[in-house]
């Protein structure tokens, strides 16, 4: 099937380079994009048990050829913790794991960022390569090299580590709830609100990408992959983070996201779901705060709920809290990214009692 992106990303700062496949199948060919990127010891495949349901025969092929070991972990958030990274080291050390095996971290979001983690700290750093199972992971935490587990808060202890590939195949998407299809389609939106043509495809298009359907894997495979292309532009500007609205401006609408998510003990929202609430927010405070033009956040809405994504939150939650939670994740500062327009966010912290005000607005609007 058609290659819709075969990147090699390149971070010379970093002394890496890996190469992004997008690519219906792909993953039928692993074992040779393993080889051609020099990853000849065993394979550790660390996945989760719903990933292992709907993939284990593809799984237990990649094993056999690969001379690997298999590690499964309880499917969701609640496995990126420190007693989770310690139970895969322990299976690590158990088989002797040695710098030059690999670890394949197979599966959405929880798996991409705890395998990252484990490969960058056993053994002083382990070969990494994702193989995303989910929309989210394969637009957005697949790519770049953050990893972490909820140890202090929403990824709060973790490490940059560049994977030495990336191989997204979307036909495994098929396998995939609608719920956790539809939250991948908030990260989408927020790369949409950073690249006016992503922007356009994604309105044209989103009747035929609501919905996962193999008649439209083109459509789809082609957004992944400007989502990916929009992303590895900003990573390979500023691949820690450093630079005054460098890749810090990818965290749209992840301020109130990561609070929520936390102020509801991860057990509410999936992460792309609260990203969507967070977008909607942070678009409203900036019109609020005469940043933007009411249109933009009409658009926004408009296009989330096209999209079928949530817009508000319409659980119980405490204002404290998530002020708190805020304030936590931004060393007790509120700081938002804010769009001005379409591709263009600014960095901004806003007033203690400007955020409670607007915040008290927006949880209580249905
Ligand atoms: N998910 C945002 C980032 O990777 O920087």
């Amino acid at each position: 099937m058609k290659v819709s992106l075969d990147y090699s990303i390149q971070l010379p700062r970093l002394r890496a380079a890996y190469r992004v496949i997008v690519q219906p199948g792909s993953l039928i060919s692993l074992s040779d994009y393993l080889a051609a990127a020099d990853l000849k010891g065993r394979a550790f495949v660390i996945t989760d048990k719903n990933v292992d349901k709907y993939h284990g025969k593809k799984i237990a092929e990649l094993l056999s050829s690969n001379d690997g070991h298999l590690i499964r972990v309880p499917s969701g958030e609640s496995s990126k913790s420190w007693n989770q990274a310690g139970e895969i080291i322990e299976k690590l050390t158990a088989h002797n794991a040695e710098r030059h095996d690999t670890i394949i971290a197979f599966g959405g979001g929880v798996i991409g960022d705890l395998g990252g983690f484990v490969a960058s700290i056993y053994n002083r750093g382990l070969p990494l390569v994702h193989v995303p199972t989910t929309l989210l992971a394969m637009v957005d935490s697949s790519i770049g090299g953050k990893t972490g587990i909820n140890h202090g808060g929403k990824n709060k202890s973790g490490t940059f580590y560049q994977p030495r590939l990336v191989i997204s195949d979307p036909s495994l998407l098929k396998t995939l709830d609608q719920r956790t299809y539809t939250e991948g389609l908030g990260e989408v939106t927020k790369y949409a609100m950073l690249n006016e043509s992503l922007l356009s495809e994604l309105q044209n298009q989103a009747d035929k990408l609501r919905c996962f359907s193999p008649s439209h894997i083109d459509v789809l495979s082609e957004l992944i992959a400007k989502c990916v292309q929009q992303k590895i532009a900003v990573v390979e500007n500023d691949p820690y983070e450093q630079q005054v609205a460098g890749r810090e401006l990818l965290n749209y609408g992840h301020t109130l996201a990561h609070a929520l998510e936390a102020s509801t003990n991860y057990k509410e929202l999936l992460h792309g779901e609260a990203v969507a609430i967070g977008m909607n927010y942070a678009a409203g405070l900036a019109y609020k705060l005469g940043i933007v033009d009411e249109k933009l956040v009409t658009l926004q809405r408009g296009l989330l709920e096209k999209l079928n994504l949530p817009t508000y939150f319409e659980g119980d939650v405490d204002l404290n809290r998530i002020m708190t939670e805020m304030a936590k994740d931004k060393k007790g500062r509120f700081r938002f990214i804010l769009p001005q327009a379409v591709e263009q966010m600014i960095v901004k912290e806003v007033d203690r009692q400007e955020v409670e005000i607007s915040l008290s607005n927006f949880l209580t609007t249905r």
